[in-house]
């Protein structure tokens, strides 16, 4: 059985700049604007939904296909997931195009210039899933995430052709993406996933109502930041787990990643809802207190703990019995 974890693959190249844009801009001669600006630092950030998750995934000791495209600038990347125990033999690399990347400067006012290259990503959508299912066997779950759209829905339509159980997961894609796109992307998912907003851009965009969302989808989670995570299936009582407490928030890019890593492995080993939601939190609440979405590490004891002090004795025993 495996995990195929679909989604964008991209690096955020962020730069800040000591001194204000707007010193530098002159509005009357906007219309032949060229102007530099030295920055003082280049941080460079392992990013895309897929890699985040996956990274996530391998990091509780599974093993997770990452299917997406990249370009031949690949290589750094790939070491460092395949060193942390994602499979990467599946990504297509593409011959022209380099892997997307975000581009952002920030000034001392938080004032920001910033571009995002979608490059090789847009490959995705000549990805097939089923050499992949052939190689790595029948999947236990494929998850589609933000990708290039056109990628996102040939996944989606092979999975429900072809009766793969798919976990829909939108999330940045939804404000792009019109009615027909969206209704496309989550009929007949198993998990629907997304954030509190992205629920209501759900609904308001397909024409759906709560209930109508949940008809098509068999189990709808909604995480809700600070808050945690609130779960409705269709054929079971609401489920709300709350946040890990006292946890400093220091960066949450990629919390929702590790939330859905985290909920992913616990469905893996066997939980229900409440206790994989419950250590969702608990990986999310690592990428909260770190800078960048992939540079969280605990030893098995510190993870079980983490549990432990969120969710009591039982969750911890349960974790401490799979976690590898
Ligand atoms: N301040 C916090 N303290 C502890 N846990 C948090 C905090 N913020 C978020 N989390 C955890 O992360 C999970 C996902 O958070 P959130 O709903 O903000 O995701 P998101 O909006 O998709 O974020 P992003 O798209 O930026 O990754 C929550 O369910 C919760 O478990
Ligand atoms: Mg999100």
């Amino acid at each position: 059985m495996s995990l195929l974890i679909c989604g964008s693959i991209a690096t955020d190249h962020l730069m800040s700049f000591g001194g204000r844009f707007k010193d530098s801009l002159v509005l009357e001669q906007l219309d032949k604007l060229a102007v530099s600006f030295l920055v003082d630092d280049l941080e460079i950030r392992r990013g895309g939904v897929a890699p985040n998750m996956s990274f996530g995934l391998a990091r509780l000791g599974l093993r997770p296909v990452l299917v997406g495209a990249a370009g031949d600038d690949f290589t750094d990347y790939r070491s460092w997931l395949e060193r942390h125990g994602v499979d990467c033999s599946f990504v297509h690399i593409s011959d022209t195009r380099h892997t997307a990347r975000f581009v952002c400067t920030t000034d001392s006012s938080m004032a920001q210039f910033a571009s995002f290259y979608a490059g090789a990503m847009s490959e995705a959508r000549l990805i097939e899933l089923q050499p992949i299912v052939d190689r790595v066997g029948a999947p236990d779950f494929v998850l589609v995430a933000a990708d290039d759209p056109e990628g996102m829905l040939r996944h989606t339509r092979e999975c429900r052709q072809r009766g793969f159980p798919f976990i829909a997961d939108p999330s940045q894609q939804l404000a792009f993406s019109e009615g027909d796109l969206i209704r496309d992307l989550i009929d007949g998912a198993t998990y629907l996933f997304s954030n509190e907003y992205e629920s209501h851009m759900i609904e308001s965009k397909t024409g759906w109502s709560a209930d109508e969302v949940l008809e098509r989808v068999g189990t709808q989670v909604t995480t809700l930041g600070a808050d945690g995570v609130r779960i409705l299936a269709r054929d079971a009582a609401p489920v709300e787990v709350k946040a890990v407490p006292g946890i400093t928030a220091v960066e949450p890019t990629g919390v929702g990643d590790a939330f859905r890593a985290g909920f992913l492995a616990g469905l893996e080993w066997g939980f229900d809802h409440e206790r994989s939601a419950q250590v969702g939190c608990s990986l999310a609440a690592y990428v909260v207190e770190t800078v960048g979405t992939q540079e969280y590490t605990f030893t098995h004891d510190q993870f079980v703990d983490r549990v432990r002090t969120g969710y009591g004795e039982h969750a911890a025993a349960d974790v401490a019995a799979n976690l590898r």
